[in-house]
């Protein structure tokens, strides 16, 4: 509202409200290689388009005469109450869409203003213990990817921990990247040369193995990286997982039904629906469209969903299908590269205050209520 009626004065917001106008102007601003790195996909991208597509055949039917001058969108995770249901998804080398290459402190402020919670990724430029400082009272999440050596995984694991971490997020999809052309075109991952991913730099196990400071041999360091990245997890590692953390443990990837039903017998605290935005894999069905049956198969397992969202109508969509909390990709991405921790929160904000008004004015006064209502394809 407070757009709208500054509208009434002529004024115009400083950032587009909407994802796509949005999108348009952080791709013009962005140096190629980076473009390609954020906005592209796997393969074709058939899979990307897929995720946002399929949202526009899901539709909700309005209620009337309901009083929603009132409407509460917080929502329950692990003990805590989030005041909104939304989620800052994890994004590595964020430091490339800022200026200052200090990406993910840039998402951590947006975090921390907006108290929409952030997972923060296992390749930050940023140490994750620097990352959960600025996140002030908004909780933050670890997203982990399981390097080859067993002991870097546990003291990755640790360190979010001690840093107040609230759940670490294992991402299952990512342990050999997808066939991404936009980068093999241009000589795959040239915005990673040269990266700093402080995460790794900095842990002790890392730097043990590097043998030498990362700082004077950045090189070497990426080098070391690259061949610890990606050890293949299967259901015989949660066990080993389990043993490594008391917090919660949210398999990320899942979008099969039998792959649900595994995790919760396997006792994985919480479910992510995704398929990394299509990055991962092309030819998968729509993120959107399995969550009905993930949602159905993980019972009273609480499922986290991202993957295609660009409004603040997706966001109810997927509530509706029964997400617990929705994820925000690459649409953050394109914030923090037009205004930084500013642009972030804008983009977070925009898509929250579209919920609100959608829930207000479909007779949605909480959560619960979307939820009841249910989505339809149509
Ligand atoms: C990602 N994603 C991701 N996921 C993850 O678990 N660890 C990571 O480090 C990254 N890195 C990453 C970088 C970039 C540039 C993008 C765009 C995405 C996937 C991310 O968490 C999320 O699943 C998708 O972005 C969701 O899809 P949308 O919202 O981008 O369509």
């Amino acid at each position: 509202n407070a757009i709208y009626f500054a509208g009434l004065s002529g004024a115009v917001p400083k950032l587009p409200v909407d994802a796509a106008t949005l999108e348009a102007r952080a791709i013009e601003a962005m140096p190629p290689s980076v473009r390609d790195y954020v906005q592209g996909g796997c393969g074709d991208e058939w899979t990307q388009r897929a995720n946002v597509e399929a949202f526009g055949r899901w539709g909700m039917v309005p209620r009337m005469m309901v009083d929603t001058n009132e409407r509460d969108l917080s929502v329950e995770l692990f003990g805590h109450r989030y005041p909104t249901p939304l989620l800052m998804s994890p994004i590595g080398v964020t430091g490339i869409c800022t200026a200052d290459g200090h990406g993910d402190l840039h998402a951590a402020r947006a975090a921390a203003t907006t108290g929409v919670p952030m997972c923060v990724s296992t390749l930050g430029n940023d140490p994750l213990e620097a990352v959960s400082a600025e996140l002030g009272d908004t909780p933050g999440f670890f997203q982990l990817y399981t390097p080859r050596d067993e002991e870097l995984v546990a003291s990755l694991v640790s360190r979010a921990e001690a840093a107040g971490y609230r759940a670490i997020v294992v991402t299952l999809d990512t342990w050999v990247t997808g066939w991404r052309p936009r980068d093999l075109n241009t000589g795959n991952f040239p915005q990673l040369r040269g990266a700093v991913l402080q995460n790794y730099f900095t842990d002790p196990v890392f730097r043990r193995l590097l043998g030498k400071p990362p700082e004077e041999h950045p090189q070497e360091a990426i080098m070391l990286w690259v061949r610890l990245f990606g050890r293949v997890l299967t259901w015989d590692d949660l066990p080993w997982l389990r043993s490594l953390t008391r917090l919660p443990i949210v398999l990320k990837g899942i979008c099969h039904p039998d792959d649900a039903r595994r995790a919760v017998d396997a006792g994985a605290d919480a479910i992510f629906c995704s398929n990394h935005g299509g990055r991962q894999a092309n030819g998968g069905i729509a993120a959107i469209d399995m969550l009905p049956a993930v949602v159905e198969a993980a019972g009273d397992t609480p499922v986290l969903f991202d993957s295609g969202v660009r409004s603040g109508t997706d966001v109810v969509k997927a509530l509706a299908l029964g997400a617990r909390i929705v994820g925000i990709g690459r649409p953050f991405a394109y914030g923090l590269a037009l205004d930084g921790a500013d642009g972030a929160a804008h983009v977070l904000r925009c898509i929250l205050a579209e919920a609100d008004l959608l829930m207000a004015v479909n007779g949605y006064p909480t959560i619960a209520d979307v939820r009841a209502a249910g989505a339809t394809r149509g």
